[in-house]
């Protein structure tokens, strides 16, 4: 979960001052417009020799009772020196090797954890503990797969990065305030490019310091983002679970407006930067959505398996934005989402993924998945069917009113807080996901279905909407889920780019 105070500080800090002065650096700094397009930016930003480039084993070591770590730095590269202080990116690389690790498992691929940089301190690498929640996230889920190695992978993106004169910046702010240096020019300057390459370099690091050569690649956010831009470019993953990062940007953002009535609250960096509003970026826009959104490289990912985590409440994302993009990724690829999380950023929230992570990995390595397949009905229905599942769940929520198709627990604007209580933090919306145990298969009522499983709960009263999704559950750990759906078929609000009608935060 974010520091929410934190962030917003910096958010102040970073202001309009800040972006003035920001913007003045930019015209200092123009560089020449992009020659490349779409998926070749990526990969060429990422091939690209890097004479920053370097890393040394610390010689520190981690102990834990089941795992010893060991402690790498790693540089992985200079990026944007003239623009951008400081320009190297420093990371701290863990190798984690669990004690019952045997030479059996060494064709195990190593699970690569990518994970943010410190948030209250400007380091430039983080000095860690066993006991850090990242490290223990990881090695619980290469427990989970069977006593794999693990590595984590920090500072991703290089926290407090300072563009121009502009207070220094982390997550949110750095990607968006990237992504706004396209007002000038189409140059490939989105932070999405060096997250990539730490990562890939991160690879070859392991490779050369370990013999590993083969990686299920895991993060949150927009390291979820990252895990695909990685695989498109890098035959070393073998595996990926993107976490809390829906895909498909421009009807993303379309169709959140026309559920909220504006935009979630937690994107106020890309609000705050006139990013979001006009759902263009000017003349760039179509080149940036190439270069950025993995859903334009999605067939680099044919083969690949895939686990996509979605959080149920995501303070970002709306849960049945999955249908916007699901029928686009290729096979074999499985979802799941986690019932009543807000935005997944790391530490204890991927810990207690790691029986759903670690119970995949190892069914993807003895190809051993179940089957899931489903279909959402023009009434809403969804019908599934799914292998041998041990149980069988509905989960479901109800939007808190008839005015916003809303299932998040935090909105903004304390003062309008139909059915819950004003926080810190906004209205605490009270919208609560329960779930009930259906039977092992359940007759098909539905014209169109013909799955093992059909649902279509009743629209609620009052106008409200109700969101559902099914979930299953294997021995072992293993859950998957169908996308949400929602009923009834209805949006509150129209569609209404460059309107200025549906540009707040909601
Ligand atoms: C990277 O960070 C470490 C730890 O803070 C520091 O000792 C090292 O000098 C840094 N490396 C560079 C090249 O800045
Ligand atoms: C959206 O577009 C309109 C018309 O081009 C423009 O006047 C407005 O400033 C834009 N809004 C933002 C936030 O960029
Ligand atoms: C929140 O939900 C619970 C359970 O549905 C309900 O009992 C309670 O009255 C709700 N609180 C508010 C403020 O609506």
């Amino acid at each position: 979960m974010w520091p929410r105070l934190f962030v917003s500080l910096l958010a102040l800090a970073a202001g309009e001052r800040g972006l003035e002065l920001l913007q003045r650096s930019l015209q200092l700094s123009r560089k020449p417009a992009s020659t490349c397009q779409g998926w070749d930016c990526l990969k060429q930003f990422v091939s690209a020799p890097d004479g920053a480039f370097a890393w040394r084993d610390t010689g520190r070591r981690l102990k834990d009772p089941a795992w010893e770590g060991q402690v790498l730095e790693l540089i992985s590269q200079r990026w944007l020196p003239d623009l951008v202080t400081p320009a190297l990116w420093n990371h701290t690389l863990v190798l984690i090797t669990p004690k019952a690790f045997s030479a059996a498992l060494s064709d195990a691929p190593c699970v690569l954890y990518v994970a943010l940089g410190s948030l209250t301190a400007p380091q430039t690498a983080w000095n860690v503990e066993a006991a850090d929640a990242e490290l223990q996230a990881a090695a619980q889920v290469a427990h989970a797969a069977g006593a794999w190695r693990a590595a984590v992978l920090f500072n991703v993106p290089a926290n407090f990065l300072r563009f121009g004169q502009a207070a220094p910046s982390v997550e949110d702010g750095s990607l968006s305030t990237s992504w706004a240096l396209l007002r000038q020019d189409p140059a490939p300057r989105m932070l999405e490019l060096p997250m990539a390459k730490a990562t890939v370099r991160a690879m070859d690091v392991l490779g050369a310091f370990a013999g590993i050569h083969s990686f299920a690649l895991m993060g949150t956010s927009k390291r979820g983002h990252l895990c695909w831009h990685t695989a498109s470019v890098d035959a070393r993953v073998k595996a990926i679970v993107p976490i809390a990062k829906a895909l498909n940007l421009e009807p993303q953002l379309r169709l959140t407006v026309e559920e909220l009535g504006g935009f979630p609250w937690a994107a106020f960096e890309y609000v705050s930067k006139g990013l979001f509003q006009n759902f263009t970026l000017g003349p760039h826009w179509k080149y940036f959505l190439g270069v950025t959104d993995a859903y334009y490289h999605l067939s680099r990912t044919k083969a690949l398996p895939k686990l996509v985590i979605s959080a149920s409440s995501d303070d970002f994302f709306m849960p049945d934005h999955l249908k916007l993009w699901w029928p686009q990724v290729p096979e074999p690829k499985w979802s799941f989402t986690v019932p009543n999380s807000r935005h997944i950023i790391g530490g204890l929230q991927v810990t207690a993924l790691a029986p759903v992570i670690g119970s995949f990995l190892a069914r993807v390595k003895s190809q051993a998945m179940p089957r899931l397949e489903w279909s959402v009905e023009a009434s809403g229905a969804i019908s599934a069917w799914a292998d041998e599942p041990s149980q069988v769940r509905l989960w479901q929520a109800t939007s808190c009113d008839n005015k916003r198709m809303d299932f998040r627990q935090y909105s903004a604007k304390a003062e309008v807080c139909p059915c819950g209580v004003p926080s810190a933090e906004g209205c605490r919306t009270n919208v609560t996901w329960t779930s009930s145990e259906l039977p092992d298969a359940m007759e098909p009522d539905g014209p169109e279905s013909t799955g093992k499983w059909w649902v279509r709960p009743k629209d609620p009263r009052s106008g409200r909407w109700r969101a559902f999704f099914l979930e299953f559950e294997w021995p072992g750990g293993l859950r998957l889920s169908t996308e949400v759906s929602v009923v009834p078929r209805t949006v509150p609000f129209p569609d209404c780019p460059g309107s200025g009608k549906c540009e707040g935060l909601v």
